[in-house]
């Protein structure tokens, strides 16, 4: 089954999806994106994921490159196009293409190129059972990582190197030592008390839509939050670790620079949160 993609108002083969080379997501990584997990034929949370493609848009002063009522149903089109009932829907806007200038460019249409991908739900909870491994870099990135822009290349180089020291995830430390996210998701620690800690997500973070989720999860499973900054070494002593993103909900984390979070399995709460996560979360038919 070919896959299908869709660029600027086409449906075209994902072999001949093409953007023009002086496209400034190209150019300038001047763009924005979003990925939606879809889940038994379900896209997760899209009305969340489409608000914050809004900030970013307005943030960057970049138009709707369609009304935001069309978006879902491009979004559900591609998905049902692509025969996808577990795996991912991406999307981009980015300025458009002009003749190469910093400025932005006068009277320019914004480009929009949606993807989705299949991905196998066992994996993923196999991959849950046996949790990931992080690996700390400084921070590097620029001051607003609360824009989801597709200018991922410090993210793209922690990443590399984790995986080069045998780790999943690369996570952010700020200046001061606190952790600030993941290469592609947010942090948690829960404390020896039960209490999930979280990065307050005003500044210098992703506010992760499966992190506001979680909020929520949280909430009915009668687990305390506290929205603060910790330490890698509070992390590192910490009842449970765990990482949230759209593709890997609440995933364990089972060592940190090769220190292994408490017994080094995962955590049983983190599983609970991670199991009642779609009986919360809004689910859109695709
Ligand atoms: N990344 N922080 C960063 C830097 C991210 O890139 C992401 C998501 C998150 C979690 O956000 P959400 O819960 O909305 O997925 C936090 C996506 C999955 C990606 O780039 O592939």
């Amino acid at each position: 089954m070919p896959r299908i993609a869709y660029v600027n108002g086409r449906y075209v083969a994902h072999a001949d999806a093409f953007v023009h080379i002086e496209d400034r997501g190209y150019q300038f990584a001047d763009g924005v994106y979003e990925v939606c997990e879809v889940a038994r034929g379900f896209i997760v949370d899209m009305p969340r994921h489409l608000g914050r493609l809004n900030r970013s848009l307005t943030e960057l002063s970049i138009d709707w490159p369609v009304t935001r009522g069309v978006l879902p149903i491009i979004l559900r089109e591609v998905v049902r196009r692509n025969h996808v009932t577990d795996g991912l829907v991406y999307l981009q806007v980015t300025r458009g293409v002009a003749s190469r200038d910093f400025v932005f460019p006068a009277g320019t249409k914004p480009s929009l190129v949606v993807t989705a991908r299949k991905a196998d739900p066992a994996a993923a909870a196999k991959r849950a059972e046996g949790g990931i491994k992080v690996l700390t870099v400084p921070e590097n990135r620029w001051d607003r990582v609360d824009i989801k822009s597709v200018g991922l290349l410090p993210n793209v180089l922690a990443k590399q190197k984790a995986k080069e020291a045998g780790a999943q995830e690369a996570w952010f430390i700020d200046a001061d030592g606190t952790v600030k996210e993941g290469g592609s998701s947010n942090a948690w620690i829960i404390t020896r008390d039960g209490v999930l800690v979280t990065r307050p997500a005003e500044h210098g973070i992703l506010r992760g839509i499966t992190r506001t989720t979680l909020f929520e999860v949280a909430a009915k499973l009668g687990l305390k939050i506290e929205e603060r900054g910790f330490s890698v070494a509070e992390a590192k002593a910490a009842r449970e670790v765990f990482i949230s993103s759209a593709t890997t909900i609440a995933m364990p984390v089972v060592a940190i620079d090769g220190a292994p979070v408490a017994n080094g399995h995962p955590g049983s709460i983190t599983l609970s949160l991670r199991q009642a996560f779609f009986d919360v979360a809004e689910k859109s038919p695709a």
